[in-house]
């Protein structure tokens, strides 16, 4: 009982931090919020002076994230995994970068970034998202590279993963035109036994004692519940990792919604409406 509360504590303090940075994202739009926004809820989190003036900074400078990118993760999300896993300075990685989510977010905190992608578009879309000024010297290096291999980066080098890969072929980034495209493996097996691949890479390069957040998902297969989310956890962990957090992050409205909407009133079953954003860590 006295767990299970202190989990719900862990979930709601989540919660409110990824309020908080919508809030916080809502400032610039909305002078009069912004005094009530500040003093009730972003000053007492994790959040810094600093980085509250960055983010407004490149908000007033126009930038803004672009959502046209399918699948991409939301800005609030890499932007309370960054701000509570590292520090300004520190060298970060997202090995399947999308349309960049993450590397805007690095660039605004003031952390170095290497950003991978099998997919030309990918790297293009981050290239052009990276495209304002900020006040700080922070670095972007963009490759084109499969994650399972990743030898240009050197063991240790990294202080903080923060990636969010393909739910197996729920979403075809490359309609199938990449060979190294994970999101073009649809058996759930064969899809964990590559992301082992990628784990291992992942723990090789982050130093001892950080961090690398996962965010993944589960699907259904002939109307049954697929647990990807839990196989892939299973591949980190075979892979060294030990498990800090699993946060249960709700789902909202993707490309699919529709689709799940029609099958389970048809079939009888209920819509998965949860992500796990999994915290591992590289033992000291
Ligand atoms: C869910 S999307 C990432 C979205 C990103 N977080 C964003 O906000 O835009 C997954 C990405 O993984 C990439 N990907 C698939 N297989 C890969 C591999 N073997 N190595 C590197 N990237 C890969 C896809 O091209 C796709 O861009």
């Amino acid at each position: 009982m006295k767990q299970e509360s202190t989990q719900n504590m862990h979930v709601n303090t989540v919660e409110l931090s990824v309020n908080m940075s919508r809030q916080l994202s809502m400032m610039s739009f909305s002078g009069a919020k912004r005094k009530t926004y500040i003093s009730q809820t972003v000053l007492p989190t994790c959040l810094s002076t600093l980085a509250i003036t960055a983010v407004l900074n490149a908000r007033k400078s126009g930038r803004a994230h672009k959502s046209d990118w399918c699948g991409n993760w939301s800005p609030e999300v890499a932007r309370n995994l960054i701000l509570r896993y590292s520090k300004e300075k520190d060298h970060l990685l997202d090995c399947m970068i999308g349309g960049g989510t993450t590397a805007i977010e690095a660039k605004i905190l003031n952390r170095h970034i290497t950003c991978i992608d099998v997919n030309d578009e990918a790297l293009e879309r981050t290239k052009k998202s990276l495209e304002f000024e900020v006040d700080n010297k922070a670095k972007q290096r963009i490759a084109k590279c499969d994650a399972r291999d990743m030898s240009f980066i050197k063991d240790n080098e990294i202080d903080f993963v923060l990636t969010h890969p393909p739910y197996a072929d729920i979403i075809k980034y490359s309609e199938g035109k990449i060979k190294e495209d994970l999101s073009g493996i649809h058996d759930i097996d064969a899809f964990v036994d590559e992301i082992e691949k990628v784990a291992k890479e992942l723990f090789r390069v982050l130093k001892k004692g950080k961090y690398c957040a996962i965010l993944m998902g589960d699907t259904r297969r002939n109307k049954m519940y697929q647990p990807l989310a839990f196989k892939v956890m299973q591949k980190f962990l075979d892979s060294g990792f030990v498990l800090k957090e699993d946060i249960i992050k709700r789902q909202f409205n993707c490309k699919a919604t529709g689709f799940w909407v029609t099958k389970s009133k048809e079939s009888n079953f209920l819509l998965i409406m949860h992500e796990h954003l999994f915290i591992f860590q590289k033992g000291v």
